[in-house]
């Protein structure tokens, strides 16, 4: 199998994006699959739940902007199979140096590429900020799937209207014929609330298969494990959560894996 990227993506800030990433990652490491995880938020928060430094320097940034092999920033993070580019403040400046530079929204794909051809990981997971900037952008031009998550809350659905349009254009507009949703994903589910039922059932209305069946509980176990620099994988390997993160993979490989291919005759002719 080539590498495959997947970006997790959703301009809504605090939905689970880098909860979501960090734990899939560590499941997809989990099953084997040789995993980078890329930190492509400014914030850094992936970066601290896995116990990494922001290192000046060390982030995507230089590479970005074609100065540095994106190889060379690299880090182990102590977890079997799981490997991480790390981010830090100066991500920030990206946004604007890379949107001043030729080829701006391909940036990532081109730094991307020789990590591709070395074919040293099966999959890429990449966090991205809560914006539709250069850098989430650039994620989605590099992708081969998008994985959107989102919190349980009424305005969700607009926010989500958004993202998807975006994907579309990106998709439509050649910037990358290869991109697809591969599915959104309810975070922070509290299913004993009618709230979350509702827009629950308004998402599965408008997305049907889209959505993931597994949703991820809202849980005081996620909340803490960046604390302890480690994902719900690790920090608490037989909680619910992880449970839930491990099923959520198991979709998304689902999702990636090769379609049969449609029958020529209908079954029904
Ligand atoms: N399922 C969950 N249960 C409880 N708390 C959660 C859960 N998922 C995420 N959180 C917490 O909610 C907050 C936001 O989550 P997270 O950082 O993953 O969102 P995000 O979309 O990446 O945010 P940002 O847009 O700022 O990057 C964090 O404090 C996180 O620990
Ligand atoms: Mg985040």
């Amino acid at each position: 199998m080539n590498t495959r990227t997947i970006a997790f993506a959703n301009q809504k800030g605090g939905v689970g994006k880098t909860t979501t990433a960090v734990s899939v990652a560590a499941c997809l490491a989990e099953l084997g699959k040789r995993t980078l995880l890329v930190d492509l938020d400014p914030q850094a928060n992936a970066t601290s739940a896995l116990g990494l430094q922001k290192l000046e320097g060390g982030s995507v940034y230089q590479a970005l902007l074609g100065g540095a092999e994106l190889a060379a920033s690299i880090q182990p993070t102590g977890i079997e199979n799981l490997s991480m580019i790390p981010s830090e403040v100066d991500l920030a400046v990206a946004e604007v140096d890379v949107a001043r530079a030729e080829n701006y929204l391909h940036r990532f794909r081109l730094a991307l590429q020789p990590i591709h051809d070395s074919g040293q990981f099966d999959i890429i997971v990449v966090d991205c900020p809560p914006s539709l900037g250069i850098l989430t952008m650039n994620a989605l031009a590099a992708a081969d799937r998008v994985v959107v998550p989102i919190q349980c809350e009424y305005f969700a659905l607009e926010g989500l209207a958004v993202i998807m349009r975006v994907i579309q254009q990106i998709h439509d507009s050649g910037a990358n014929p290869g991109l697809e949703l591969s599915g959104i994903v309810m975070t922070m589910f509290d299913g004993r609330t009618n709230l979350a039922q509702q827009v629950l059932e308004e998402v599965k209305k408008h997305f049907g298969p889209k959505l993931y069946k597994m949703s991820i509980p809202r849980t005081v176990r996620l909340a803490e494990a960046p604390s302890f620099g480690k994902p719900i994988t690790k920090y608490d390997p037989s909680s619910y959560a992880a449970w839930a993160y491990r099923q959520l993979t198991e979709e998304i490989l689902e999702r990636e894996a090769p379609r049969p291919a449609e029958p020529i005759v209908p079954a029904s002719a």
